[in-house]
């Protein structure tokens, strides 16, 4: 059975979809048999990504499939080591189906407040829900400013949430790798790579303690 692990937010564009690539794709170079369950069938960006890298040959290949359910992608889950469920945005129910899923749920969030008040009070809701705390996650996305990290996060641990180690910074080098089918962790810059791969490899560590 797979270790599943899910992106999930209310907010559109906060990085699920991009943490859900990278970590499928570190996950895949670490030989881990790996799938993205491309959860958002009216967008499919993960599916296009994924269309992209495969016609132009990227290495490694990253496994990528649509589905209407969280259920219906779990079904698979037995085949692969690790199963990464991007989410939609805007969807209460199918994210408490697709948390309930998971065994860790990462939500992606800017650091303004405008970003960091509604993340927080999404997994208020997953928990008054019934998924455990322990499971939920968050992950600094655009960051400006080491500043403007530290600050982040001590706004999410004071609510009571875990924030993986590492963030990624605002940069247009990661959609320019994203549009060209490659992850934010093989961007044609060694330091950029090497900040996205560290928050990475936290979320790994995470689920294989
Ligand atoms: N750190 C970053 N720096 C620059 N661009 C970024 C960064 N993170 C994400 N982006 C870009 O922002 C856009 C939205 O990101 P992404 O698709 O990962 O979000 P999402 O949460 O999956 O969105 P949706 O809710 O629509 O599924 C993409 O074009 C992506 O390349
Ligand atoms: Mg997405």
């Amino acid at each position: 059975m797979a270790a599943v692990i899910a992106f999930v937010s209310q907010k559109g564009g906060v990085g699920k979809s991009t943490l859900a690539r990278a970590v499928a794709r570190e996950a895949a170079a670490g030989g881990l048999q790996t799938k993205i369950a491309d959860l958002d069938t009216q967008q499919g960006t993960s599916v296009d990504w994924h269309r992209t890298r495969m016609d132009s040959g990227i290495e490694p290949v990253v496994s990528v499939e649509s589905y209407k359910t969280a259920s219906q992608a779990l079904a698979v889950a037995k085949h692969f080591d690790l199963l990464v469920l991007d989410g939609p945005a805007r969807t209460s129910q199918a994210t408490l189906d697709i948390a309930k899923s998971a065994d860790l749920v990462v939500q992606p969030t800017g650091a303004s407040l405008d970003d960091l008040r509604p993340a927080v009070r999404e997994f208020h809701a997953l928990v008054k829900a019934g998924v455990d705390r322990g499971r939920l996650t968050f992950a600094l996305n655009r960051i400006g400013t080491d500043a403007e990290e530290a600050d982040a996060r001590a706004f999410l641990e004071e609510a009571g949430y875990s924030v993986l180690e590492g963030c990624l910074v605002e940069r247009a080098s990661y959609r320019k790798a994203q549009n060209a089918g490659f992850a934010v962790t093989e961007t044609r810059y060694a330091a950029l790579n090497a900040r996205a791969d560290a928050l990475i490899q936290a979320l790994i560590d995470r689920i294989s303690r």
